[in-house]
């Protein structure tokens, strides 16, 4: 029996010969035209006005809180239930995370903690779509707009996501993207800034740039480029944004697979999870998610290990994340403490991600499905 991975990156056909042009006929360096592609697709299908690729998501969150001038003093709420990078960027300008705990249903930042959470140092609420599953967003601007706060939203998981029919990624001052090849669209490492407040555009584009006005030079705004500002180095190769920008051209079709994988899980695996006290992703009214994760909450920490278990006997890789922040070495040295964040510290100690790509069979799907069916009869 071959093993079944947990993720491989899509390819669908162009990424060679995009990226063999760059190599033909130049620049490799950032901002070429592939870059510009990207840039135009990316504010073409979300309507967000500006959007610069990144080296990565992470490189994004960090370009908005140089944006947003956080320094020590200042605090952002941001759930334990996230990536590091989240949590990173504002600890990088020597700010203050504050946790706020996540809901049980979506594992998204919860709404109504938030207010207890604000205090005269708050400046922005940094939230995560997990799964691009959005959070309840009409709440969330109405606390931003009343606090006087900026919303960032860490889209790594929810590009072609969408709240209501508004995409995700276009409700707060920035969003940000991930294209590291495990999410669905990817050029290995890579991601975006999304720039809602144009006001933010002319900085950010200097501050991607090491600081210089080399963006407005190349556009031949400028005869020649200064250092402007503090800055450093954001912005990918354009073999990169090749490689990314055949994997945009061809989102429908990644998506269509991606989206019929999920339906398939959550269909065969729903009267299971009764059986199994176990529970699937819950998707509001009004929330068009992505298929970027597909992922089950065990009834307990023994059930979850039994699982990974058993799944790895079956050559099934099944992982699971995020380990609670708050209780992580570097959010023990912030005060972190146990107990703390309830909800995060048991979704942390349940939860499966099932293998979910691009390329997984519907006859390997049908073996991960088994294999979680036999674990819950054991
Ligand atoms: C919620 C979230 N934010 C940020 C990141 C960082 O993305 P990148 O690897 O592109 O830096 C990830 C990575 O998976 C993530 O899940």
């Amino acid at each position: 029996m071959h093993p079944i991975p947990f993720n491989r990156a899509a390819v669908t056909g162009r990424e060679a010969e995009y990226v063999t042009r760059v190599i033909a006929e130049g620049p490799l360096h950032g901002d070429g035209p592939f870059s510009r592609a990207c840039h135009e697709w990316l504010e073409r299908i979300t309507g967000s006005p500006r959007a610069l690729l990144t080296t990565s998501c992470t490189h994004a969150l960090e370009l908005a809180a140089l944006l947003l001038d956080l320094k020590s003093g200042d605090e952002v709420i941001v759930p334990p239930f996230t990536f590091v990078s989240t949590v990173n960027a504002i600890v990088l300008r020597g700010a203050r995370p504050v946790f706020v705990d996540i809901r049980p249903d979506t594992l998204n930042l919860d709404e109504s903690r938030i207010e207890a959470a604000i205090t005269p140092r708050t400046r922005a609420i940094l939230l995560v779509h997990y799964a691009g599953i959005a959070c309840e967003m009409d709440a969330i601007m109405s606390i931003a707009t009343r606090y006087g706060l900026v919303v960032v939203e860490d889209n790594a998981h929810g590009l072609l996501g969408s709240y209501k029919g508004r995409p995700l990624g276009t409700f707060g001052t920035f969003a940000t993207l991930s294209f590291h090849d495990t999410k669905n669209l990817s050029c290995g490492e890579g991601g975006a800034l999304m720039i809602n407040d144009t006001r933010y555009v002319d900085r950010a584009e200097i501050i991607r740039e090491k600081g210089t006005n080399r963006t407005r030079f190349y556009r031949g705004q400028v005869d020649k480029y200064t250092w402007c500002d503090i800055g450093s180095s954001y912005l990918p190769s354009d073999i990169l944004a090749a490689y990314l920008l055949a994997q945009l051209e061809s989102h429908s079709v990644i998506q269509e697979r991606r989206h019929a994988l999920w339906a398939r899980y959550a269909e065969t695996l729903a009267a299971w999870a009764v059986n199994a006290g176990a529970r699937l992703p819950v998707v509001p009214a009004g929330c068009q998610h992505p298929a970027h994760i597909f992922y089950l909450l065990m009834p307990s920490l023994e059930a979850r290990t039994a699982l990974l278990a058993h799944l790895r006997e079956c050559r099934i890789l099944a992982v699971f994340h995020y380990l609670p922040l708050h209780l992580s070495e570097m959010g023990r040295r912030l005060g972190g403490l146990e107990g703390q964040f309830p909800v995060t510290e048991d979704i942390s100690d349940r939860l499966v991600r099932l293998p979910l790509f691009f390329q997984l069979t519907d006859a390997d799907q049908s073996r991960v499905i088994d294999a979680v069916m036999e674990c819950g009869r054991t």
